[in-house]
């Protein structure tokens, strides 16, 4: 297969010429504090208390689903979904030292392959705007929670951000790039 020479193809890491690009990229992104902060808020707003079982899909290189182990304690367990094997491997490497029960899968949001109400959360961060059929993830999403469960999405508003900075002809080709590049159109 020819790989792909792009680098904002969040579908299919493992077929772009340097998936690790995307590593990096979610390095960057997950040390800058408002990250941090949106992503704490997240991890509150999934009500899991120690013991509960909580699903993160595509969890890339697999810093909330450590994040989330924290909070479930060593009679949880945490689980990662993600396409792209990349991703799964990295995050393997970073487990090391974890009490929760943590695993890694390589699974496809749209086809979660758990059975009907195994856990007790589930989240999604930055993933269904890059998915072909976000409606049926999300049906998945909600199919694999128990009743009463909580599921948290976060996704950016690419038509709001905001570029500070004076050049304009420049502000605008970036700010269209991220409208246009940064997910598929529905
Ligand atoms: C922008 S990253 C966000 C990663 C992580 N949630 C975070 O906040 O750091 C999008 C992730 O979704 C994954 N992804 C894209 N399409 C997917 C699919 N169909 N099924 C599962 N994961 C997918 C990508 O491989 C990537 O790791």
């Amino acid at each position: 297969m020819t790989k792909k020479d792009d680098k904002y193809d969040w579908a299919s890491i493992d077929h772009v010429i340097d998936p690790e690009h995307y590593v990096n990229y979610l390095n960057t992104a997950t040390a800058i504090d408002s990250f941090q902060s949106y992503k704490k808020e997240t991890y509150s707003l999934l009500n899991l208390r120690e013991g509960s079982s909580v699903l993160d899909v595509g969890c890339g290189a697999g810093d909330d689903v450590l994040a989330l182990a924290k909070i479930v304690g060593s009679k949880g367990r945490v689980v990662g979904i993600d396409n792209a094997d990349t991703m799964i491997n990295e995050a393997r490497k970073r487990i090391k030292g974890a009490v929760t029960q943590i695993e890694f899968q390589v699974k496809d949001a749209h086809d979660l392959d758990f059975g009907n109400n195994t856990f007790d959360g589930c989240r999604a961060d930055r993933v269904l705007q890059h998915l072909e059929k976000p409606k049926q993830a999300l049906s998945e999403m909600i199919r694999i929670v128990r009743p009463g469960s909580r599921i948290v999405i976060s996704e950016p508003d690419w038509e709001t951000l905001v570029v500070d900075m004076p050049k304009r002809y420049l502000t605008r080709r970036i700010l269209n790039y991220f409208c246009d590049k940064c997910r598929r159109s529905h």
